[in-house]
């Protein structure tokens, strides 16, 4: 069956390639991907500087952001049902992982489907463990495959609120940098809370952030500082002097959350008060968030639906590029919102 590859830590070796069939075995579903998301992990992986292959294998079958569709009854789950599935996968030995929480491994063990010891979703069809499937009600139908991402963005609230909810604290007005996928769902699901959202970033304008009615401010030709200060900033560009001002830009008591990855080499500055004075006067916090654990997922899909309940046609229109799968080039070099593979109709 036909695969999108890539052999980790290699440059330039992305390709489609005919795989050996999927081998189903005992305890597991079989299903056939539909689509799958492009994101900048998928990006770094096949420019050589991010994921793994799996054990006693050269090559990666890429694709985390899944939508799929059951291929055969059994296991609590029906032919034609549309699903999702989680990415990490339990390292097997932490506290974290025992307590069905992959998304804080202490180890680093774990798998990751389509990024790190365990092939992904840009195939034809992928055997997989119930437990690890997440049904997409049909009423989302292609918008499923936008439940990863969100789960990212639900699993970073729900640490927001854990740690703003340490002390008396309110959550009424967010900064989001950034409009690419993450951002803009970001903004969907503070705006679903009905919080007061400020979304930045370079493009002039965008229509899908103002539609939810948040504020849409371009970097161009506003400043961040002139937006006044937030109760949380979500960093979601990938910009590490941006992630270090995020803690200049809090209101007391308040939280920076960084959810883009910025790999360049670089020295930031940061005004030394911002993290010597205020930071500890105001008990600010910044904190990073990767992944997401099954409560996330489906407080994802649950929170998509609300979604497109509420601003109908937001969610199509967030993907801005479908190609089959042996157009996986363009997709990668799309910037902006999502762009998708499509493996089956
Ligand atoms: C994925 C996460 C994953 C992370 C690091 C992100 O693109 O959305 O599920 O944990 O990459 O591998």
């Amino acid at each position: 069956m036909l695969a999108l590859v890539t052999q980790p830590g290699q440059t330039d070796t992305t390709r489609i390639e005919d795989i050996p069939s999927v081998d189903v075995r005992e305890g597991e579903v079989l299903v056939r991907t539909l689509e799958v998301g492009v994101c900048g992990t998928d990006r770094e992986i096949s420019e050589g500087l991010f994921g793994i292959a799996p054990e006693n294998e050269r090559l990666l079958v890429l694709g985390h952001e899944a939508l799929a569709v059951v291929e055969r009854d059994g296991y609590g789950f029906t032919r034609g049902q549309l699903v999702t599935a989680t990415v990490r996968r339990s390292c097997g030995h932490c506290i974290a992982c025992a307590e069905n929480a992959p998304d804080s491994c202490l180890t680093g063990d774990y798998s990751e489907r389509g990024i790190a010891r365990l092939n992904g979703y840009a195939r034809e069809l992928v055997a997989e463990d119930p437990e690890e499937l997440v049904v997409i009600p049909t009423s989302l139908g292609r918008s499923g495959v936008l439940a990863e991402p969100s789960s990212i963005c639900e699993r970073a609230l729900r640490h927001v609120r854990a740690i703003g909810g340490r002390q008396p604290w309110q959550l009424e007005r967010a900064l989001v940098i950034g409009a690419g996928a993450i951002g803009v769902l970001m903004t969907f699901l503070l705006r679903l809370a009905e919080i007061e959202v400020w979304t930045a970033s370079l493009e002039p304008e965008n229509e899908l952030v103002e539609r939810c009615g948040a504020h849409y401010v371009s970097t161009r030709d506003t400043e961040l500082a002139e937006l006044g200060r937030f109760d949380l900033v979500v960093e979601a560009a990938g910009n590490a002097p941006l992630m270090a001002q995020a803690l200049s830009l809090l209101r007391r008591s308040s939280i920076a959350c960084l959810l883009g990855i910025d790999p360049r080499k670089q020295k930031i500055e940061l005004e030394g008060p911002v993290l010597g004075v205020d930071t500890i006067l105001e008990n600010r916090v910044l904190f990073g968030s990767v992944n997401a654990q099954r409560q996330d997922w489906l407080a994802a899909v649950s929170d998509l639906e609300r979604a497109r309940d509420r601003w109908p046609e937001a969610l199509e229109q967030l993907v801005q590029l479908r190609v089959p799968l042996d157009r996986f080039a363009e997709a990668f070099e799309h910037r902006g919102g999502k762009a998708t593979l499509v493996l089956s109709d």
